[in-house]
C-alpha cells in the first residue's frame, strides 16, 4: 500500500491564533497535512508569534497597501505556495471573488455558532444574548456570502442555566480546537481534498 501524500494547508488568521495552534499541533502528530504558511492581515496579532515559534512562514497581507480587495487578493495569490486547502481560522475579513475564483471549493471557514443561525463576527455573544439553549461550531465551505457556504461539519455546545458568556466562549473554543482538525482529517480521508 502506497504512503498517503501529506496535504498542504494554508491558514488565514487575524488574532489570537488558538485554532492555528490546534491545527499545527494536530498535524504535527498525524502528518496527514502540513501548514505551509500563515496569512495574517493584522500587524502585531498574537498568531504571528505562534507561527514564528513553529518556523511556519508568515505572509503579511496589509489591505491598506492596495487600492481595493481585488488588488490585495491578486497580490496575495501571487505569493501563495501551491496548496490543497485554505483554512480560515479566525480570519476576520470577507473573502472576495478574486480569491474565491482562484480556489474553487478549496476554502473553508470556522464559525463559532450553528449556522445558519448567528452568522457574522459576534456569533457567540449573539447566540448567548438571544437565549438559545444549544449553540455550537460550524465548519463550512466559503462562498461569496457571509458565513453562508455549504456546511461540512457541526458540533453542539449546550448553554446551561447559569452559564456565563466567558464560560460559553471557552466551551466554544474547546470544541473548535477539535472540530476543525477532525473535519480536515475527514476531508483528507474521503479524498475531498
Ligand atoms: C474563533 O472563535 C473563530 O470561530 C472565530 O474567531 C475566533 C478565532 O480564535 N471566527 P483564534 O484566533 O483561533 O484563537
Amino acid at each position: 500500500m502506497g504512503e498517503a501524500m501529506t496535504k498542504k494547508l494554508i491558514v488565514f488568521a487575524s488574532g489570537t491564533g488558538s485554532n492555528f495552534e490546534a491545527l499545527a499541533d494536530h498535524f504535527d502528530r498525524t502528518k496527514t497535512a502540513a501548514i505551509l504558511a500563515l496569512v495574517c492581515d493584522q500587524p502585531g496579532a498574537p498568531v504571528l508569534a505562534k507561527a514564528k515559534r513553529r518556523g511556519i512562514p508568515v505572509i503579511a497581507l496589509n489591505y491598506r497597501d492596495y487600492p481595493d480587495k481585488a488588488a490585495a487578493e491578486a497580490a496575495l495569490i501571487a505569493h501563495l505556495p501551491a496548496c490543497d486547502l485554505i483554512v480560515l481560522a479566525g480570519f476576520m475579513r470577507i473573502i472576495g471573488s478574486t480569491l474565491l475564483n482562484a480556489y474553487p471549493n478549496r476554502i473553508i471557514n470556522l464559525h463559532p455558532a450553528l449556522l445558519p443561525s448567528f452568522p457574522g463576527r459576534t456569533g457567540i455573544a449573539d447566540a448567548f444574548n438571544y437565549g438559545v439553549k444549544v449553540t455550537g461550531v460550524t465548519v463550512h465551505y466559503v462562498d461569496a456570502g457571509i458565513d453562508s457556504g455549504k456546511i461540512i461539519a457541526q458540533a453542539p455546545v449546550l448553554i446551561g442555566e447559569g452559564t456565563t458568556l466567558p464560560e460559553l466562549e471557552t466551551a466554544i473554543h474547546d470544541v473548535e480546537h477539535h472540530l476543525l482538525p477532525q473535519t480536515i482529517e475527514a476531508l483528507i480521508k474521503e479524498e475531498k481534498i
